[in-house]
């Protein structure tokens, strides 16, 4: 079943990540459970993470724009966690002009799936959402299919992917991923992304050390749900969040700190893992990039840059490409 092969990867990936004899790591992907999924939510509403605020105040001000580089109606297809509230700018603005508007979201996680489309149905008469749990391109191939078999879904598609989950990546998954996802569209079909930009260091460290705390809860979840899901005993009083900016790699990094020297078994990998003192699980890459990076990113994933909008204070950018 999807969920057992769910909590099997899960398994996998803790039991080499753990194991590791340099840096132990647990991948991002594993944050967005159901408790990840709403932390990440209150993330979204501190004043620090400036990402959420930027982004969504860029997509009020462009949407329209963005819409309009467009001269044919479209279906909507929006990869990973995407928040309803950005969504709904554009599927505004997009329902204004063409009678029904085809959704697709796409996500590993059911949960985030769940809040994408809650209450859209009833906000929007004229929208059909149809959520597609899956990885991205897979999503966008299943999507693909829908589109060519119904008549009345639009040809072309916007593709969008929001909030700088794109930083998640390394730097050349980043052109792989953009390369694939390339092979997945016409022409004519366009490609919004949100970058997070490069900015002062004690603004980037404060974004993700929220002074509520919301941030190292969200980090420390992911050892609550190794407890759970894969019967481990890490206890939360000994690890803390660490998140810095990593200059030379132009990176915000997520850690989880062991406080003392320990020892975790977890159950379903009959497994224990030793932590020195001060031994950190690396959890999170979240890139930051410049003007230039997004344009020499467009140059070798072979996209041609349409538009990138930028907030005043340059802190954040969308950029619109196009195949070709
Ligand atoms: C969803 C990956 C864009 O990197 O800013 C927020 C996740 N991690 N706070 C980011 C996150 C810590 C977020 N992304």
């Amino acid at each position: 079943m999807y969920t057992s092969q769910i909590d099997n990867d899960f398994a996998q990936s803790v039991k080499k990540g753990l194991g590791s004899s340099r840096q132990k790591r647990i991948e991002s992907k594993y944050f967005y459970d159901a408790v990840g999924s709403t932390l990440f939510e209150e993330i979204c509403r501190q004043p620090e993470y400036y990402p959420w605020r930027v982004e969504t105040s860029l997509l009020r001000h462009h949407s329209k724009e963005i819409v309009g580089m467009f001269d044919e109606n479209f279906a909507l297809i929006e990869l990973g966690s995407g928040s309803s509230i950005k969504t709904r700018i554009l599927l505004h603005d997009l329902i204004l002009r063409q009678p029904y508007v085809y959704y697709f979201p796409i996500d590993v996680s059911k949960e985030m799936l769940c809040t994408a489309t809650r209450g859209l149905g009833s906000e929007f008469p004229n929208l059909r959402a149809s959520g597609i749990s899956s990885e991205y391109v897979e999503g966008i191939n299943r999507a693909n299919k829908l589109i060519f078999s119904n008549p009345q879904i639009p040809r072309r598609k916007l593709i969008i992917f929001l909030g700088s989950s794109i930083g998640n990546f390394e730097p050349k998954d980043s052109i792989s991923f953009l390369q694939q996802l390339r092979s997945t569209m016409d022409k004519k079909d366009g490609l919004v992304v949100g970058i997070d930009l490069q900015k002062d260091k004690s603004v980037l460290e404060a974004a993700y050390n929220d002074s509520m705390g919301f941030t190292a809860r969200f980090n420390l979840n992911l050892l609550t749900r190794v407890n759970r899901e894969l019967d481990g005993n890490f206890d939360q009083h000994h690890f803390v969040h660490h998140a810095f900016y990593n200059s030379r790699f132009k990176r915000i990094e997520m850690h989880l700190l062991s406080t003392k020297e320990q020892e975790v078994y977890v159950g379903r990998l009959c497994e224990t893992f030793g932590f020195q003192a001060g031994e950190t699980i690396h959890t999170e890459n979240s890139y930051k990039y410049s003007l230039e990076d997004i344009r020499s990113m467009a140059e070798k994933s072979q996209f041609t840059l349409r538009a990138a909008f930028i907030d005043e204070k340059n802190w954040f950018s969308l950029a619109v490409f196009s195949p070709g």
